[in-house]
């Protein structure tokens, strides 16, 4: 089998495999106490930069689950790492920023750094590994999208409502559409180097999106996560939680091949607003991983049954795996999911 027969990219151009394809957002990470074992002692982000522990991770619930694609264990923030940004995941937090960037003196500096001097080595050697193990199972390479990694930026850190990026857009739209602009350049040449590695599939995170008003998601958002996936070469899934509202807008004009959806909105209903040329992604309730198996088997099957309405369905979570969930409740979803 070639790798463009695999179920996941055959799901992205539309067609419909014999299995539906079925991976997890954030696999590859915490729920897995072979993942805690091997990151003892390192932080993440360095973990992310050592070529082959990244490798193992991103190969670990493959192994362990049968999935039918990887997702390249790596963070949304790794390329800014990479461009010489001072940024620490602290654990239980998330990304923390040292120099937060709020004026327009600081988007200029930010922005003077030439995303095309992006140090790829150890993004690429890591890719690399994966894929030579992988052989017919597809790598899923990714970046985060302007909007979310601004939420960081700017805030300096996590929050809620990611006010001061929303403020930004309003205040002073020139300097916000040149940093969303170079962090669209930033998230492309993240996604190129997994591309030219060997990744088949690359999926953009807008995880924070559903802070957005459908206004200012369409003029201020939707141009600049455009410009990221744009021509990129290979099929592309574009995902956000709480983006019912402006669901349609998800597609970026036919740029993204496939859609992600939260658990807020059935897949038969999403389908009916993306229309017959894209693929959905989606969309298990990650609360009911915790659930009794028979609930959950019946969620799954409900999720399965829905995808039917839109012309491809990549069965998924809502959003990332939770870390307390127990890995088997994962493996049962990957054989109910194949046996169907
Ligand atoms: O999906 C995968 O398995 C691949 C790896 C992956 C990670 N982060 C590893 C990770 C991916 C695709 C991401 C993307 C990411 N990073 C997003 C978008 C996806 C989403 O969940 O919405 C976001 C918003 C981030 C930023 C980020 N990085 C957060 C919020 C956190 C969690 C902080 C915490 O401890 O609660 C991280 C850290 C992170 N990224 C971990 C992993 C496995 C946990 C690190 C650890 O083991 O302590």
């Amino acid at each position: 089998m070639a790798l463009s027969d695999a179920p996941l990219v055959r799901a992205l151009v539309g067609d419909r495999p014999a299995q539906t394809p079925v991976w997890f957002m954030r696999q590859a990470g915490r729920s897995l106490p072979e993942y805690r074992e091997l990151r003892v002692g390192t932080r993440m982000l360095d973990a992310c930069l050592t070529p082959d522990l990244a490798a193992e991770i991103t190969l670990q619930p493959v192994r362990r689950h049968g999935v039918d694609a990887a997702v390249f264990f790596s963070d949304i923030v790794i390329p800014l790492r990479l461009a010489g940004v001072d940024v620490v995941i602290e654990p239980g937090r998330g990304p923390v920023f040292a120099n937060p960037v709020r004026t327009a003196d600081d988007v200029a500096r930010l922005t003077a750094i030439d995303p095309a001097d992006l140090d790829g080595t150890a993004i690429a050697a890591a890719v690399r590994i994966v894929t030579d193990e992988l052989g017919d199972t597809p790598l899923i390479g990714f970046a985060g999208a302007p909007f979310t990694l601004a939420a960081y930026l700017v805030e300096g850190g996590p929050s809620k409502e990611h006010l001061r990026a929303r403020a930004m857009m309003h205040a002073d739209p020139d300097s916000w559409n040149r940093l969303a602009g170079w962090l669209a350049q930033v998230s492309r040449r993240f996604l190129e180097i997994q591309r030219d590695a060997g990744a088949s599939v690359v999926q953009l995170f807008d995880s924070w999106a559903g802070s957005l008003s459908p206004a200012d998601y369409r003029a201020f958002v939707a141009p600049h996560s455009h410009a990221a996936l744009q021509g990129i070469g290979i099929p592309t899934i574009h995902f956000g939680v709480g983006t019912g509202p402006f669901l349609a807008d998800m597609r970026l004009d036919g740029v993204a091949d496939g859609v992600g959806v939260d658990w807020r909105q059935p897949l038969d209903e999403a389908a009916a607003i993306l229309g017959p040329d894209v693929t959905v992604q989606g969309n298990i309730d990650p609360a009911l991983l915790g659930a009794p198996w028979p609930v959950l088997e019946a969620h799954v099957l409900d999720v399965l049954d829905r995808g039917r309405a839109a012309r491809g369905h990549i069965l998924n979570l809502g959003h990332g795996v939770p870390p307390e969930t127990d890995p088997d409740q994962l493996t049962r979803i990957v054989e109910l999911v194949h046996s169907r």
